[in-house]
């Protein structure tokens, strides 16, 4: 069955009123109506008999239409609003509009009721609908958002864990093994050369583990962000950069070390670990230069190298998850990324922080 319509009438002209209702009439409208005068009881209505619509006549004796629009308006409600008037300038018609009336009616023309109530609600329900799903949209986003930094901090969390096994008890075992294989050599009299030599082999591969393990396990968490902070953990992984790649890469920075939040810290870290793994793979750069300065309000890291430059298109490919990964990290941080590249002249990766003393310990 079709809902029965609600419609308060504001008009201290009673034919007019009964002028539209006759034209509701024609049309077979299943409504039920109110009818009120004053501003008071324009609003006492509007909360107890809740109207699907208001018609509103322009010119009042205590104050005019428009008036009542604008409180109206202040209350926020989601009710078509149709102003009735006598003559309408272009104009006026409008200001009506520009504030938000959802139409008016000239009373000339009072057999247009039914089909501007008509539009007006569906109107209505248009921007309702609307509204609904920009606000679902906007929630899904910052669920999706609180979800991404759970997933970061969770992972994190996961890889220094990992690392600390790795680290601890693989590189334990194999420090033992290493000191079994010194054993038998000591312990072994007359010993024969090829046995010597493969001992000798097993000592060197078992070093060469011992570095592959601290080099996974530092990998997945630099133990140097504990124990000697942010700043000197950046620097280090420039000068490792530097050291594999044979690539030039100046570090600087203005900011005093100090403890950063935990995620921030790491955030930061893998920012520019994702830059230098990009600037080896994609750049062939000849040096890159990472500096790293505070203001009273942000933190800043730039990093720059003199290599063929980035493009948009490329920043933009839809596929890699690289520079969408940093944007994220950046964006969880309350910060943003900036990233710029001139053909055949580098590019530049900013990343900018909101820098709150809430983010230090110290
Ligand atoms: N410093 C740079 N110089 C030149 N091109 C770059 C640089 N950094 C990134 N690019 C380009 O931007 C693209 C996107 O980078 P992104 O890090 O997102 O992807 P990727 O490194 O190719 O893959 P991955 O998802 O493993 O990171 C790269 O494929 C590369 O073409
Ligand atoms: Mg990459």
């Amino acid at each position: 069955m079709e809902k029965l319509l609600k419609i308060l009438f504001l008009d201290d002209t009673p034919s007019d009123v009964d002028l539209m209702k006759n034209e509701l009439k024609k049309v077979n409208l299943n409504y039920i109506s109110k009818w009120v005068e004053t501003k008071e009881d324009f609003f006492t209505e509007i909360k107890e008999f809740v109207p699907d619509i208001i018609l509103c006549d322009y010119s009042l004796p205590s104050f005019t239409g428009m008036e009542a629009f604008r409180s109206f308006k202040e209350q926020k409600l989601q009710i078509p609003f149709i102003l009735v008037t006598g003559n309408l300038s272009e104009q006026l018609a409008l200001d009506c509009l520009n504030e938000g009336v959802d139409d008016f009616i000239l009373k000339s023309s009072f057999r247009r009721v039914p089909k501007a109530i008509e539009r007006a609600i569906e109107k209505k329900n248009v921007e309702k609908e609307k509204e609904r799903i920009s606000t679902e949209l906007l929630n899904s986003q910052s669920q999706l958002r609180a979800l991404l930094k759970k997933i970061q901090i969770v992972r994190e969390e996961e890889r220094a864990h990992i690392a600390r096994e790795i680290h601890d008890e693989l590189g334990q075992q194999l420090a033992a093994l290493k000191m079994d294989i010194d054993w038998i050599m000591y312990k072994q009299n007359n010993p024969e050369e090829a046995v010597v030599s493969k001992l000798n082999e097993m000592l060197k591969f078992s070093d060469e583990m011992i570095n592959t393990i601290r080099r996974i396990s530092t990998d997945l968490r630099p133990a140097i962000i504990d124990n000697l902070g942010l700043i000197a953990t950046l620097e280090w992984k420039c000068n490792e950069f530097e050291e594999k790649m044979r690539i030039p890469c100046q570090f600087t920075s203005t900011v005093k070390e100090r403890k950063f939040e935990d995620h921030l810290g790491m955030n930061i870290y893998r920012i520019l670990q994702e830059t230098l793994t990009n600037i080896s793979k994609h750049a062939q750069a000849k040096s890159v230069t990472v500096s790293v300065s505070e203001n009273e309000t942000e933190l800043i890291m730039e990093i720059t190298d003199d290599g063929k430059g980035v493009t948009i298109g490329r920043i933009h490919n839809g596929k890699t998850l690289g520079i969408v990964g940093m944007k994220e990290r950046a964006g969880l941080m309350g910060g943003e990324l900036i990233i710029a590249g001139e053909k055949n002249k580098g590019t530049q990766i900013k990343l900018k922080l909101p820098f709150k003393n809430e983010y230090t310990n110290s």
